[in-house]
């Protein structure tokens, strides 16, 4: 019998496609992943089908920024020669396995999900919620397992989907012949949630607090501005408090040296170290990081017709390596496999 703990490293990450990518996709993912591609072989999945859990009434919000998650990809530096990135709608082996893996978990199951019951709360879902949305962590194990993925490299609101993922495959393989789905563990980045530039705890697009990879150099210079401080913070001369102070949350997720940003915080706290001075250094390193991303993705989001064949060419790989897992447990339930 094959040990699949053995196997080499294969990683699986995914965005909803529902807008673009912004600061704290950056710093949450985007930014491990273009180290992690050189390391282990990595799939980059724009989940199209999960992000029209909850817009079913709105697919051409879903379709339209499908191309704008690709162009923001390949401006960050992920490498298409590394990374494989591939359409969830384009790869039918995942709802397949969906369909599989529903018969094997409980609604009480996935009512009890902590992050989807969240989110069914905060979107106000009640008698209303869609059923694909309710399920999606089910898809989200067909994604994982599907690909062989042993690292998700993900933010901490995700790790329930590590865990139920986890309780698929093994329910699953002890239905099997032979186990063929292989358990996966979360790779949390070490800055797992930038608060949105109002101070709020997450940056998200629906709460209008995000810095885009697009903004411009006058949208950095406002938001940084606009940045919430220490509102006890009044005269320079006073001590000033770090925690919670958004802009050295910022400082310590963005600013390329650790010593100087903690010479800052030290001064800060005595006193004498201004909030202009400090946003001052976070827009310099936020205006240099910015600007090429911004630049490439602009020649990026020119060429349509070049970001759909990319995304193609990794989508026909990614199809022949998840139909493999999904041939592997038809024939595991000994169902016939005729295609
Ligand atoms: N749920 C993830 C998010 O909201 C997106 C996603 C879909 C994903 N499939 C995945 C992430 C598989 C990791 C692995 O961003």
């Amino acid at each position: 019998m094959t040990d699949l703990t053995r196997q080499p490293h294969v990683i699986l990450t995914g965005d909803r496609p529902t807008g673009q990518l912004h600061l704290g996709h950056y710093v949450g993912s985007l930014r491990q992943r273009v180290a992690l591609q050189t390391q282990h072989p990595q799939y980059i999945l724009i989940a199209d089908l999960q992000g029209l859990t909850d817009n079913g009434s709105q697919p051409q919000k879903i379709a339209s920024n499908v191309l704008e998650v690709m162009a923001d990809y390949l401006a960050v530096g992920i490498d298409p020669s590394h990374s494989t990135i591939c359409l969830q709608s384009a790869l039918p082996a995942l709802a397949e396995l969906t369909m599989l893996y529903m018969n094997i978990v409980t609604v009480s199951r996935v009512e009890r999900n902590p992050t989807v019951k969240n989110e069914i709360q905060q979107k106000g879902f009640a008698r209303s919620l869609p059923t694909g949305f309710l399920v999606y962590p089910i898809s989200q194990a067909a994604d994982i397992t599907a690909f062989g993925a042993s690292l998700v490299p993900v933010g901490d609101d995700q790790l329930p989907m590590i865990e139920q993922t986890n309780e698929i495959v093994h329910k699953m393989n002890s239905l099997l012949s032979e186990p063929v789905l292989r358990r996966c563990q979360a790779l949390l980045s070490p800055v797992s949630r930038l608060p949105g530039i109002d101070g709020n705890a997450k940056m998200s697009k629906s709460l209008g607090n995000t810095l885009t990879l697009s903004a411009t150099e006058e949208q950095i210079h406002k938001a940084v501005g606009a940045m919430y401080t220490d509102p006890q913070h009044l005269r320079i001369s006073d001590p000033g408090q770090v925690e919670g102070n958004v802009v050295f949350t910022y400082l310590d997720a963005f600013h390329p040296d650790a010593e100087k940003v903690a010479a800052m915080k030290a001064h800060y706290r005595q006193g004498g170290l201004g909030d202009r001075q400090c946003k001052m250094a976070l827009e310099e390193c936020l205006q240099a990081l910015l600007a090429p991303i911004r630049e490439r993705r602009k020649e990026m989001i020119a060429d349509k017709g070049a970001l759909l064949a990319l995304l193609k060419q990794g989508s026909e790989k990614a199809h022949d390596h998840t139909q493999k897992t999904l041939h592997a447990v038809k024939r595991g339930l000994g169902l016939p496999v005729m295609f």
